[in-house]
């Protein structure tokens, strides 16, 4: 994916009313994504919305959609949510056993391939398959719920596969997800993240469109590898 020259943000429509998906959509119209979270109760205590949800939202907004699924078995469903048009379909790496074919599937189908890892997820072990993923989605709580407090330390994992990025060895867009607000954005920002998802920080403020620009600005300001 190619090198974005600002910081990106994804609003998650979690925290979102689910009753208005499309009004809560065109309130952050100057977002980069809209970040999608699909749960199952299997993979995540949670249940949120499934590919019917996304297709009546793709329908209602030109934002390009992020979704983040948090279910069992992303080969069998992954593949769809790129034929309904999601523009980047990130799946877990903690759910399946060949992330690398899975990602094939979701590129084969017109997305953009995202691999995440929960907090607790070591990313060594996936440094060598990064290569074939157009995003790195690193969870900075644990996947299940919005309005959690942000685990600082999942920063060592964003700093590595910067690193990779700025000397060339990877092309890949790290994304991070999980109790990103004014208090954390800027220590996110400087460990080396592309696009910053936001809940609660977002849906949760009197004006979700001026929020999305407030942290945008905050992001840049402390992103030194925007600058390289
Ligand atoms: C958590 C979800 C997140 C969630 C973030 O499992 O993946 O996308 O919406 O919400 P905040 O920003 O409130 O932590
Ligand atoms: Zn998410």
């Amino acid at each position: 994916m190619a090198k974005p020259t600002r910081p990106m943000i994804a609003p998650s429509i979690l925290s979102a009313d689910f009753a208005w998906l499309g009004r809560e959509a065109a309130a952050v119209e100057g977002a980069d994504w809209l970040h999608v979270d699909v749960m199952d109760a299997h993979f995540v205590p949670n249940l949120t919305l499934g590919l019917p949800v996304v297709e009546s939202l793709l329908k209602a907004t030109d934002i390009p959609m992020d979704c983040h699924l948090m279910i069992t078995d992303p080969g069998r469903w992954a593949p769809g949510y790129a034929e309904a048009g999601a523009h980047n379909v990130t799946f877990h790496a903690e759910a399946t056993d060949d992330p690398v074919s899975v990602g094939r599937d979701i590129r084969a189908a017109g997305a953009k391939a995202g691999l995440s890892v929960k907090p607790g997820t070591p990313i060594e072990p996936y440094l060598e398959i990064l290569r074939h993923f157009d995003t790195l989605l690193v969870m900075s709580v644990e996947p299940g719920f919005g309005g959690q407090s942000f685990i600082p330390e999942v920063l060592t994992k964003v700093a590595a596969v910067r690193k990779l990025v700025d000397s060339g060895e990877l092309t890949i867009l790290v994304e991070i997800d999980g109790g990103i607000n004014a208090d954390t954005i800027e220590q996110a920002a400087a460990a080396g993240v592309d696009c910053f998802v936001a809940g609660s920080a977002v849906y949760g403020a009197a004006d979700p469109g001026a929020a999305v620009e407030a942290l945008r600005r905050q992001a840049g300001l402390a992103s030194p590898h925007l600058l390289l």
